[in-house]
């Protein structure tokens, strides 16, 4: 088996200041030797300041859900919500629908659209300039977007539903020999070794909060559709209303 704690596949240095492309080549997520050591440190520096979460997140998801009658969880609530209390938790504003337009824009492989680079520009504004600093509280919101949606969406789809809960992140990149190859992460809901999450606790404190706040709920749509990104197990849209249901679901 390939191991987690060969390189990742590089990305370009020599890139427009302010933009994803920059974003990349500044975090620790796609960086490798000395700049990962240094940018990972700043990440767990950051994340160790974090207060608690949970609670902050059981209190936005109530005061959101409230409202509303039926509604799609991975919008209303997996995806903005778990953000949006870590942004603030990082000093910064409720930036969580410039984070998901990254987010969508953060793996190597997408090319940015102009939408992403804008929103990658109003991020870096919020975190006062394009310097590593900014680059890490950055790829922090955008680590933590689809996966903790992922962790919300799967928990919530499997105790809905009774089938067994999937993990959100199927696999990672690395180079070996020259080729850049897909490692599988089964086993290991949040990476292992040298890379492994250093959010995971962050994660499973936000997961947790929306959750108990989304205790009531029943599904309304039996079959669930999924995101069609080959790494990532998560539900496209859960639709939910309040109260039990009448079938299979409760
Ligand atoms: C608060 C939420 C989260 C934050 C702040 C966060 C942050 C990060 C960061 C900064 C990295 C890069 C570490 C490095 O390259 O050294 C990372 C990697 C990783 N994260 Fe998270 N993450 C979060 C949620 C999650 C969740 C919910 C999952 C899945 C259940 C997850 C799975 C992973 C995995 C598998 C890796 C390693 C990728 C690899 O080895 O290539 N993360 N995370």
């Amino acid at each position: 088996m390939t191991s987690l704690s060969a390189p990742v596949p590089p990305v370009p240095a020599d890139v427009p200041p302010g933009s994803v492309a920059w974003l990349r080549a500044s975090v620790a997520r796609f960086s490798n030797g000395p700049d990962h050591v240094r940018r990972r440190a700043l990440a767990v520096s950051l994340l160790a300041s974090v207060g608690e979460l949970r609670d902050e997140a059981f209190a936005r998801t109530q005061g959101i859900v409230a409202a509303l009658g039926e509604f799609d969880v991975m919008a209303v609530v997996a995806r903005p919500v778990p953000v949006g209390v870590l942004a603030s938790a990082l000093d910064l504003p409720d930036v969580s629908a410039d984070v998901a337009l990254v987010a969508a824009a953060y793996h190597p492989h997408v090319t940015p659209d102009s939408a992403a680079e804008a929103a990658v520009g109003r991020l870096i504004a919020a975190c006062g300039g394009a310097d590593e600093h900014a680059a890490a509280r950055i790829g922090l919101l955008v680590q933590a977007c689809d996966a903790t949606a992922g962790l919300i969406g799967n928990e919530l789809s499997a105790w809905l539903s009774g089938k067994p809960v999937g993990q959100p992140v199927l696999s990672t990149r690395r180079r070996v020999d020259g080729d850049d190859v897909s490692v599988s992460l089964a086993g290991t809901p949040f990476g292992a070794g040298p890379r492994a999450c250093p959010g995971a606790r962050h994660a499973t404190a936000l997961a947790t909060g929306v959750l108990q706040a989304l205790q009531g709920f029943r599904l309304t749509e039996v079959k669930t559709s999924w995101v069609p990104a080959p790494n990532l197990r998560m539900p496209a849209r859960l639709w939910v209303t309040r109260g039990r249901a009448a079938g299979g679901l409760c």
